[in-house]
Order: structure tokens, then sequence, then C-alpha cells
């Protein structure tokens, strides 16, 4: 059989078994206690979140808010999914996708859980990740134990505790946060299908400190459980990017100037605020950088805009799908402590107020065609405006340009 199209390291199951993901061995799989893979022993029940809400109500309030638990419903996701198994030649199986976005179903095939996606026991079964390159994961889900970062919590009716410190460390989410594939074409090393992980060790641990939860799972003093007593530092299960990280990954500003005939734009973005490359995850995400001229009725006259991605492509060089890449053909994202600029030129005349946008992308235009639908809505993340100098707004190149260029900081 040919290798699965994610060729997340091709390894093969036990006989019988489907493929795994790299760094997945055969015993990972293989229940812990019984030694017994998954396919011989009694598939078991999931947990939903539900239940795990009597106790912990407001850590499940969060996490469906947030996008793991729409890991497997997600319209994007069921879309790509659909054209990742029926598209071409390396036509992907459900397992291969499922490993991260429902990764119990291995162990309960037919149970409705699994539409949970990224659940509570998704994440707090893991008993280990894999060292080396992160991607193994060891659940232990037939055990009455959830995992997590408190070592002095005392076992109940319900559960045992697992005392996992590593549940404070960017190594757990590299279990799913990190997938190294060798593409046809290029020769050397892996390219990460979701690079985040390696980014951060690779490029922003050297400059900053702050593992993954630091910003994408912010502490409240609250109890963790209903009649608990309070902890300082209880994790916000939420993961929402619009709220309070899209508009703090980046700062920057634009540099106004008139020249020749146009509108002379410079924008300038840096790279301070994400621990990672800016868009990173998903190969098809994109960043939008845009200036657009408002006349005096508040309509667009003209508007420019630019796309910043990891842009992957097939045989033939047509953009496509990461699951039917070969390579990558360029990579214009904004790197962890990296500068970069977006120059664009207006013609005069059309208007008086200049507006200038950066924008996130959750999927490329010409990919989502292929998905078919009305694509997501850009989200905002930072913005400045300038009304024009009275001096500009005529049709032609103004006489007396300033000499220094006007200056426009962007924010949230
Ligand atoms: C068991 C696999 C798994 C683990 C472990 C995991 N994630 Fe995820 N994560 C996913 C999947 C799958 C998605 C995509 C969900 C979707 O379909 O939008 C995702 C999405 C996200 C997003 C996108 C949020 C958004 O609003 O678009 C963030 C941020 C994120 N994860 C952060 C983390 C962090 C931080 C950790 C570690 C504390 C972590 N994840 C651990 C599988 C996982
Ligand atoms: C994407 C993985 C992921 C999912 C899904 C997830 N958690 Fe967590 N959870 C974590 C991580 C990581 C920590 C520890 C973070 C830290 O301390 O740095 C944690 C911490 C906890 C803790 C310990 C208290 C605290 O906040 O430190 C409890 C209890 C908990 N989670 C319950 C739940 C429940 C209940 C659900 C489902 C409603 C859930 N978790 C879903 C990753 C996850
Ligand atoms: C009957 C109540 C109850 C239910 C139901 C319950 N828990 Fe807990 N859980 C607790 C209590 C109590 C604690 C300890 C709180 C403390 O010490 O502050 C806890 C602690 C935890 C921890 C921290 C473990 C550690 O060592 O860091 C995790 C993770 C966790 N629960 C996950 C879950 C998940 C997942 C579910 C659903 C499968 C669940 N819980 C269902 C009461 C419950
Ligand atoms: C210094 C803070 C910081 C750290 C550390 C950090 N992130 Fe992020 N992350 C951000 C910000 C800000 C964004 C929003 C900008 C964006 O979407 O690119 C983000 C976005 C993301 C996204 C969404 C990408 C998208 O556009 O869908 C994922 C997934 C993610 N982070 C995962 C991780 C993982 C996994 C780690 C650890 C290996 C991590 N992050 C470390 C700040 C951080
Ligand atoms: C190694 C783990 C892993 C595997 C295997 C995997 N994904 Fe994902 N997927 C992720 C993570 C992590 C994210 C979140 C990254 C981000 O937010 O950009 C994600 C996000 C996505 C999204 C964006 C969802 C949304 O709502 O915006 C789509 C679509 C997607 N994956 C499709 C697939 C398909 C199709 C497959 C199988 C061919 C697959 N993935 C296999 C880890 C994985």
């Amino acid at each position: 059989m040919a290798c699965f199209a994610l060729q997340l390291g091709c390894q093969r199951g036990p006989s019988g078994q489907p493929p795994l993901p790299a760094g997945v061995t055969a015993s990972a799989v293989s229940h812990p206690h019984t030694g017994t893979a998954p396919n011989e022993a009694e598939p078991l029940a999931l947990i939903p979140a539900a239940r795990c809400g009597e106790c912990h109500g407001q850590l499940e309030n969060e996490w469906r808010k947030s996008a793991h638990a729409q890991a497997e419903s997600s319209p994007s996701y069921q879309r790509m999914r659909a054209l990742a198994r029926t598209g071409s030649k390396s036509a992907a199986k459900a397992e291969e996708c499922d490993a991260c976005h429902a990764p119990l179903r291995r162990f309960a095939p037919t149970d409705r859980v699994n539409d949970e996606g990224v659940s509570c026991d998704g994440c707090h079964t893991l008993s280990n990740v894999a060292s080396g390159g992160g991607q193994g994961l060891l659940f232990r889900p037939d055990d009455n134990v959830r995992f997590g970062p408190l070592c002095d919590a005392q076992a109940h009716y319900f559960h045992r505790m697992g005392c996992a410190p590593w549940f404070r460390e960017s190594q757990f989410c590299a279990a799913c946060h990190d997938a190294p594939r060798h593409l046809p074409a290029v020769a050397g090393p892996p390219t990460s299908l979701f690079p985040e992980y390696s980014e951060w060790r690779d490029e922003y641990s050297a400059q900053g400190s702050q593992d993954c939860q630091a910003c994408h799972m912010p502490a409240t003093r609250r109890e963790v459980a209903v009649g608990s007593a309070e902890r300082a530092d209880v994790r916000e299960h939420t993961f929402r990017l619009p709220e309070r990280l899209l508009g703090r990954a980046l700062s920057g500003q634009a540099e106004v100037t008139a020249r020749g005939g146009a509108l002379h734009v410079v924008v300038t973005l840096s790279n301070g605020g994400a621990g990672h490359a800016v868009p990173t995850g998903l190969p098809e995400r994109r960043l939008q950088i845009g200036v657009e001229l408002v006349d005096a009725a508040g309509h667009v006259s003209v508007q420019k805009e630019h796309s910043r991605g990891r842009v992957l492509v097939d045989e033939s060089g047509a953009e496509a799908p990461f699951f039917a890449a070969v390579r990558v053909a360029h990579d214009s994202r904004i790197h962890p402590g990296k500068t970069e600029t977006d120059v664009f030129d207006l013609p005069f005349g059309s208007g008086s107020r200049l507006s200038i946008f950066v924008r996130r992308r959750p999927i490329a235009l010409g990919i989502w065609q292929k998905l078919g639908g009305a694509p997501p809505s850009d989200e905002p993340m930072l913005h400045g405006e300038l009304a024009l100098p009275a001096g500009w707004l005529s049709n032609s190149v103004p006489s007396k340009a300033p000499a220094e260029p006007i200056r426009v900081r962007l924010g949230p």
C-alpha cells in the first residue's frame, strides 16, 4: 500500500490495524494495562464533555467556545476532509485526519462522542507525548485517570488524578500541533504542515521564554471543580483567537507619501506577540494586508490587498491543499521577532480618507473554491485611518508634497 497522503512518517500499525501517525508506536495505541490492541478489546464508551462539566462546568463552557470543540464538526474541516478522501491519487483515509481531529475514535470507532472533536478526554487521557519531534500520542482512555498539571489533587469516586507537570509545557501541544512531512519534491528535512511547535522551538524559544499555554491558556484564580478550594492559576480553556490574541500578534505602522501621481503607502509589521510565525497552523491560513481609499459618502473607491502565507503546490505548480501538495512554492509569513514591509501605490483623487487593514483569512480563497460554498469571513487584526491633507485631495499630483511621510499607527 502506498504511504498515506499526509505521510506522518508512514508507519504501519500491527497487521490488521490502520497506519499510525509518526511517533505513535504500536504499544502506544495498545491498552497499556492489558497489552491488547484496541481492535481486539471491547470498544470503549467515551465520556462526553457534559459529564465532566457536572463538576467542571466553567471549564466545559469555555471549551465549548473553542476550536477544539469544533475540531470534528467545523464546516471547513468537514469539507476539506471530504476533498482529501475523494480528491486525488493520494486519497486520505478518515482515520488519518482523526489522529488529531477526533483522537479517541480509534478506541471507539462508532461512538457519537467523537463528534465532540478534541474533547476533554482527547487531551486529559494523554499519559505522555513522545519526545523527539513531539508528535507521538500515548493515550490511556481505558483507565480511570485524568492527567493534568495538578500534583496535589485527591482522587475521588469519578476519576483518579494523574500528576503530569508536562501539561504546562509546549511539548504537550506538539502532540497535534506538529506534523512534519516529507514533501516528495523537496530534499532534506521534512516540512512541517502544522508548524506551531517547531517554529516555537526553533525560532521563538531562543528569544522568548513563554510556553504555548502562557499565551493561549491564561490563568485566573477560581475553583477547579464545584466545591473545591480556589486555586491561583486555573487555566482558561477557550483557546479563542479573536477576543484575546488576534490584535496582539503584530504591531506596526504605515508611512504615507504623495509620490509620482500616486499615494505611496509603506506598511511595516513586526511579529513581537506570537510564539511562532503569523499566520501559523493550517498551511491554507493567510494574513491579508491592504489599503483602501474611502470617499466622502463612505464608499470604498479603490482597494489593494496583499496576501502573506505558505503557498503549497502540486506537481503542475498549481496551488493545492496540504494533503495533495508536493512542495512549498513560497513562504511570505512573518516569523517571530521579524519585521516585513508591504508597499502599495494608489491613484489620487478618488477618496478623502485612507484606511489600512490587517486581517486573518481562515482559508485561502483559491483553496476554498475547491471546497465550495461561501468562504468564512476575514477576521480583523489591526487597523489604521488617515484623513488625507486638503492639498492631496485634488485629482493631480500635489504641487507641494510634504518631505516627511505621514505616519499612521496601526492598532487593534
Ligand atoms: C489532541 C490534539 C490536540 C492537542 C493536544 C492540542 N490541540 Fe489545539 N487544535 C487541535 C485541532 C485538531 C485544532 C483545529 C480545530 C478546528 O477544526 O478548528 C486545534 C486548534 C487550535 C487553535 C486554533 C484556535 C482558533 O480559534 O482557531 C489553537 C490556538 C490551539 N489549538 C492551541 C493549542 C494549544 C496551546 C495546545 C496545548 C496546550 C493545544 N492546542 C493542544 C488539536 C489539538
Ligand atoms: C487541547 C487540550 C485540552 C482540552 C481539549 C481540555 N483541556 Fe483541560 N487542560 C489542558 C492543559 C494543557 C491544562 C494545563 C495548563 C497549564 O496549567 O499550563 C489543562 C488543565 C485542566 C485542569 C486543571 C486545572 C487547570 O486549569 O490548571 C482541569 C480540571 C481540566 N483541564 C479539565 C478539562 C475539562 C473538564 C475539559 C473539557 C470540558 C478540558 N479540560 C479540555 C488541556 C486541555
Ligand atoms: C464528580 C465530580 C467530577 C467529575 C464528574 C469530573 N471531575 Fe475532574 N476533578 C474533580 C475534582 C474534585 C478535582 C480536583 C480539584 C482540585 O483539587 O482543586 C478534579 C481534577 C481534575 C483534573 C486535574 C488532574 C491533575 O492531576 O491535574 C483533570 C484534568 C480533570 N479533573 C478532568 C476531568 C475530566 C476530563 C472529566 C470528565 C471525563 C472530569 N474531570 C470529571 C471532580 C470531577
Ligand atoms: C507569545 C505568545 C504566544 C505563544 C508562546 C504561542 N502563541 Fe500561538 N498565537 C499567538 C497569537 C498572538 C496568535 C494569533 C495570531 C495568529 O493567528 O497567527 C496565535 C495563533 C495561534 C494559532 C492559530 C493560527 C491560525 O491562524 O489559525 C495556533 C494553532 C497556535 N497559535 C498554536 C500555538 C502553539 C501550539 C504554541 C506553542 C508551541 C503557541 N501557539 C505559542 C500567541 C502565542
Ligand atoms: C498531526 C495532527 C493533524 C492531522 C493528522 C490533521 N490535522 Fe487538521 N489541524 C490540526 C491542527 C493542530 C489544526 C489547527 C491549526 C490552525 O488553527 O491553524 C488543524 C486545523 C485544520 C483545519 C482548519 C479547521 C477550521 O475550522 O478552520 C482543517 C480544514 C483541517 N485541519 C483539515 C485536516 C484534514 C482534511 C486532515 C486529514 C487529511 C487533517 N486536518 C489532519 C492537526 C491535524
